[in-house]
């Protein structure tokens, strides 16, 4: 009788060994999240009564400004490091113009003086893009149905100024404008604020997961048409990375992938062959998904530490998520 060749040959490698118990897991575990390596992302709202949930991201609210300042401090007390301002503006106050953007006194720069004048030592990141204040909730101005790109650039500029001077730590280009990053570097280096950080959205694809987003900041029944022209076709590789090495380029310090999960392929990529710091955005669709899936029974919450682990196993240094205050909390 020849020998079964399924179990003759006994396995050299045994790869069960090293799981047996939980402190050689603990051991061996190659991959390691802690709060450090969250960004809070947060929706501050200058509409009277719109400081509530958002029906499409259960469990995730806006703030007025006064609620940003005891956000930050409970952020503090989980050690999140940062915190990403997004503003949900008056509706009345949204113009093809855009001048809100540029404010000081608009309900983002509000925001970041709050957080920091409540955590003088947390780090504030804004998003720099006109969806916020445009009544066509495009993320650049809209001429004859095309969004122009030098145009939109110098509003950007005009943007990070008044970010930097409302006391931003890092800028977040979110536009996907060419030439911003050199731009907007080029400005905050003539106005002194040589310190300010930039992290570009730099892999930023044209995706279905910002829905729920759009709804936060309101921008989502003036969306007239979509993000095409700018933002990256979900099935282009080669020039998401183009995009990484052009604003690493033009002065960025950092970069991000967006959305995440889907795109941890490129985030992988950008790591190993920028070696960057390399952020991604676990988006709202996503946390929509995996919130929903959860509340529904359909998954267990263990998922949501799992996803972010993936984020870091796939090369990411930090991981902009509406789960940060839980996952901190989770970790402490
Ligand atoms: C604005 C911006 C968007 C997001 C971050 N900044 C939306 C968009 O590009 O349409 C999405 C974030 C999320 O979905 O959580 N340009």
């Amino acid at each position: 009788m020849p020998a079964n060749p399924i179990i003759a040959p006994f396995p050299q490698t045994r790869l069960r060994r090293l799981r047996r118990s939980p402190l050689l897991r603990d051991m061996l575990t190659e991959t390691t999240i802690s709060a450090a390596n969250l960004i809070w992302p947060v929706f501050v709202t200058e509409v009277e009564g719109a400081d509530c949930d958002i029906a499409s991201m259960p469990g995730v609210r806006r703030y007025t400004v006064d609620g940003v300042r005891a956000a930050a401090e409970h952020a503090a007390g989980l050690n999140i490091p940062a915190i990403c301002v997004f503003p949900h503006s008056d509706q009345a106050l949204r113009t093809e113009s855009c001048e809100r953007a540029w404010d000081p006194e608009n309900i983002g720069n509000q925001a970041i003086r709050a957080i920091k004048e409540a955590v003088p030592e947390m780090v504030v990141m804004t998003d720099i893009a006109l969806d916020p204040y445009n009544a066509n909730g495009h993320d650049g101005i809209v001429r004859n149905g095309e969004i122009v790109n030098d145009e939109t650039v110098e509003c950007l500029v005009r943007m990070a100024l008044v970010q930097a001077e409302a006391g931003a730590d890092i800028l977040g280009p979110s536009d996907m404008m060419d030439g911003r990053i050199g731009a907007i570097r080029a400005a905050l280096e003539q106005h002194g604020h040589q310190g300010v950080a930039i992290m570009s959205y730099a892999a930023k694809f044209a995706s279905g997961f910002y829905g729920p987003f759009r709804d936060a900041v309101g921008a989502s029944g003036r969306l007239i048409g979509d993000k095409k022209t700018y933002q990256v076709n979900p099935a282009n590789r080669e020039e998401a990375l183009r995009c990484v090495a052009r604003d690493l380029s033009e002065g960025a310090d950092m970069v991000m992938v967006k959305p995440g999960m889907p795109y941890l392929d490129i985030c992988r990529e950008v790591r190993d062959r920028f070696g960057a710091p390399t952020f991604a955005y676990q988006v709202s669709g996503e946390y929509a998904m995996i919130e929903g899936a959860v509340r529904n029974g359909w998954l267990s919450r263990d998922v949501v530490m799992e996803s972010l682990l993936a984020f870091r196993r796939a090369g990411c240094d930090g991981i902009l998520t509406y789960f940060a205050p839980e996952v901190a909390q989770a970790l402490a």
